[in-house]
């Protein structure tokens, strides 16, 4: 057995000896049986010291790729699928998952696999997704933040911790609460995996046949996934230019009383509508008579980068029917999944005992990190970064817009702030499927379907300027009235 190993390597010799042996007994070179060499011939061939090349077999043996017996040459072990990669073993499995999955998970599945093949083209400019521009993350100073808590509380940081989330950044967001006006104890912050599981949380708590949650029409699509999932029937009610239409609302409460009303006050997703300080009044007042309980998805809280901030719903509320949830997922970094919701104590005891027999805690050492670069002032420099940087590209969105298509094609409300614009496009006999109609005029958006309940009359398309900048803004917005010209011509 020739092993070659190399000095410039930083990778130990030992590692080196493991994996060299182990990727011949993968590609078959090494069979079931085969006699490898005694640790000191092996030793002496390499050059190496005896006990180097005894903790490389004693890893292949930890590993189930040698036997190993005191007196015996190591001896390559016989396995399943001799000789076979193993990323090929078990290739076409017969046992059908299909059979035994759920019919709401079954839909998921095809919502799921749609998604999948929605990966941005080349030469497209995209306007699909929601999540931060990468090039604008502060990247380095979150590195900082990590090594630092794991050089101080490493050990610590990596068992289970706090099933309610870790303490100091609970202890920091109940005070970045106050400054949106909601008076909130650590103890009543539960941090999840991302705003979404909070969702998830809340919709399963409630969940019971025949329930029905209201929601603004549209809505984000996929809360409208999750109610399906936990078999709740979303009871969808019209957003008009003031948000959700509260007439509406109240007429369906009197048929009949929804479980909860989730509502998205501040850049709605999709439609990017802010609700006034009025707004937020009433349709808290009409959920108190009714008693039924809001959830607010704060989810854009904090890019309100023109005009006035309005507290959000959860600092009126007098009587604790209300939850926030929050995310650090948009305006900072969406792969550290950490969110939270704020309620009173017996909401937040409930939802906690609910992630505790489903994923038990959240990571801690990504909450220690997020806490550290937080107390550091980092989240608050890099917020007015964004205010500015967006600030900019939703003019610029604003601008291309109003030049480049006419009102005649498409009607749309300028928002306040946030990530996203929608439009109502007015249909045309000579456009069946928008998607490629734009695809093939080099731009890409998010059609509305989604994000209504059931299927909608008008063509309704989200506008995300969440990942380009004021360049790739003004170009595609310009191809997006060119196929809108072309669609009405
Ligand atoms: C309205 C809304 N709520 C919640 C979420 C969930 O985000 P996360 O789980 O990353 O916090 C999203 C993600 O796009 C969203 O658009």
């Amino acid at each position: 057995m020739l092993l070659k190993l190399d000095e410039a390597l930083r990778t130990p010799k030992s590692i080196q000896i493991l994996e060299q042996v182990r990727s011949r007994i993968e590609s078959g070179a090494l069979r079931a049986g085969e006699r490898l060499p005694s640790t000191r011939h092996l030793a002496e061939q390499l050059g190496l010291h005896r006990s180097t090349v005894a903790t490389a077999y004693q890893e292949l043996w930890a590993q189930g790729w040698i036997e190993l017996s005191p007196g015996a040459h190591p001896r390559v072990r016989a396995r399943i699928h001799p000789g076979k990669p193993l990323s090929k073993v078990a290739a076409k499995p017969s046992f059908d998952w299909g059979c035994v999955t759920s019919e709401p998970a079954a839909e998921l599945l095809q919502v799921h696999r749609s998604l999948q093949g929605q990966g941005a083209t080349e030469h497209v400019i995209s306007f699909r997704r929601l999540e931060m521009d990468p090039r604008l993350l502060p990247t380095e100073s979150f590195r900082n933040s990590l090594q630092r808590v794991m050089r101080l509380r490493g050990t610590q940081l990596l068992g289970y911790g706090d099933r309610e989330g870790y303490g100091p950044l609970r202890e920091y967001l109940a005070r970045r609460m106050q400054r949106h006006g909601i008076s909130a104890q650590p103890e009543e912050i539960l941090i999840t995996s991302g705003s979404q599981q909070a969702l998830d949380l809340m919709f399963r708590m409630i969940a019971k046949p025949g329930r029905s949650v209201a929601v603004e029409l549209p809505t984000y699509g996929y809360a409208l996934q999750l109610l399906h999932l936990a078999g709740l029937k979303p009871m969808g009610i019209p957003m008009n230019s003031e948000g959700m239409d509260l007439d509406a609302l109240e007429a369906s409460m009197r048929k009949q009383r929804p479980a909860l009303v989730y509502t998205m006050p501040n850049f709605q997703n999709p439609t990017g509508i802010c609700t006034s300080p009025v707004h937020r009044e009433q349709l808290l007042g009409l959920c108190e008579r009714h008693g039924v309980p809001i959830l607010e998805d704060g989810f854009e809280e904090e890019m309100k980068y023109f005009g006035k901030v309005v507290q959000p719903i959860k600092a009126l509320d007098r009587t604790g029917l209300v939850a926030y949830a929050g995310t650090f997922s948009k305006v900072l970094f969406p792969g550290i999944r950490i969110g939270w919701v704020t309620a009173p104590r017996s909401c937040i005891e409930r939802l906690a005992a609910l992630r505790t027999f489903t994923d038990l805690c959240p990571a801690q050492p990504m909450q220690a990190a997020l806490h550290e670069f937080c107390e550091r002032g980092h989240y608050d420099l890099h917020l007015s970064r964004m205010h500015r940087v967006f600030r900019k590209r939703m003019q610029a969105a604003i601008r291309t817009l109003r030049q480049c298509v006419d009102p005649a094609w498409a009607q749309w409300q300028e928002p306040n702030g946030g990530f996203l614009i929608w439009m109502k496009l007015k249909a045309s006999p000579k456009v069946q499927d928008w998607e490629r109609h734009f695809a093939t005029h080099g731009v890409e958006v998010t059609l509305g379907q989604a994000a209504f309940a059931a299927p909608a009359n008008d063509v309704f398309i989200r506008i995300c300027i969440s990942l380009t900048d004021e360049e790739q803004i003004a170009e595609g917005l310009q191809r997006l009235g060119r196929a809108l010209a072309a669609a009405h011509a």
